[in-house]
């Protein structure tokens, strides 16, 4: 705890106003010094808490001279890398990653994620499963036992435009539960991915399912092109706590 609590200090991290922005950046900070070693290829998350993350590996690499290339998993990821002039490259040249650090709407019990809340999910999914290890890093209110307990947003699907409401249809037919059509703000037009698709919300039944299963099935459906469930791909979550320890998973 006094190890923690001189950390945060030396963070300029006053322990009794940890904010949730500050519990996003000592889960961050914590990764990285874990993880990121020198001449590693390093997969860059999407998100808020993922600024933390590449802020952190811009101070090693600068303080410890570090050599570190840095895949992104989206056009923030990418504009990220660059203004901290850390070196970027692409899965054409690094088709394996070491480790990716990311972070994730949701954390269930047996590490299932909902991931997309940031409509990154397609090129998240790529980018985690090039990569030996995925970490998660978040706030402890993505910290749950069921999904579904603690976002409630839903499970994001990206879908080819032209294919958006049959899917819809599809899903609701197969498993239940509401979809939206994700839009940034009310009565404007729907959210456009990276990758020139749409984001489905998925406001799925309060009831047990089997996520593999859901997974494979929804991916079945022509037009859909990635699910925001992330299963059996992330070895270790960080969760930064309101009183400034981290727990790990
Ligand atoms: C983007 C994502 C993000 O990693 C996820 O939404 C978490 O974001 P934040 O760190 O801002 O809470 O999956 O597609």
């Amino acid at each position: 705890l006094l190890h923690s609590y001189l950390n945060f200090r030396l963070l300029g991290i006053n322990t009794a106003t940890m904010s949730l922005e500050q519990a996003k950046q000592v889960a961050a900070y914590k990764a990285v010094d874990e993880f990121v070693t020198n001449d590693c290829v390093f997969g860059v998350g999407s998100g808020s808490t993922v600024v933390y993350a590449v802020q952190r590996l811009a101070e090693r690499v600068e303080t410890d001279k570090l050599k570190v290339i840095c895949i992104p998993t989206s056009f923030q990821a990418k504009q990220l890398i660059i203004k901290h002039k850390l070196t970027l490259g692409e899965l054409e040249t690094n088709p394996q990653i070491d480790v990716t650090i990311d972070g994730a709407d949701e954390v269930d019990s047996n590490m299932i994620l909902i991931k997309g809340g940031g409509g990154c999910l397609l090129q998240e999914k790529i980018v985690a499963s090039c990569s030996k290890k995925l970490i998660v890093i978040a706030d402890y209110t993505k910290d749950s036992v069921k999904l579904g307990d603690r976002y409630k947003k839903g499970i994001p699907i990206e879908v080819v435009p032209m294919a958006y409401n049959p899917i819809k249809n599809k899903i609701i037919t197969l498993f239940g539960g509401e979809i939206k059509l994700r839009s940034a703000v009310a009565k404007a037009g729907p959210v456009v991915t990276d990758n020139g698709n749409f984001i489905l919300d998925w406001l799925f039944p309060n009831q047990s399912l089997d996520w593999q299963k859901v997974n494979t099935t929804i991916k079945m459906i022509p037009g859909v092109v990635e699910t925001g469930l992330f299963i059996n791909m992330c070895q270790k979550a960080y969760f930064g706590q309101p009183e400034g320890n981290v727990i790990e998973r």
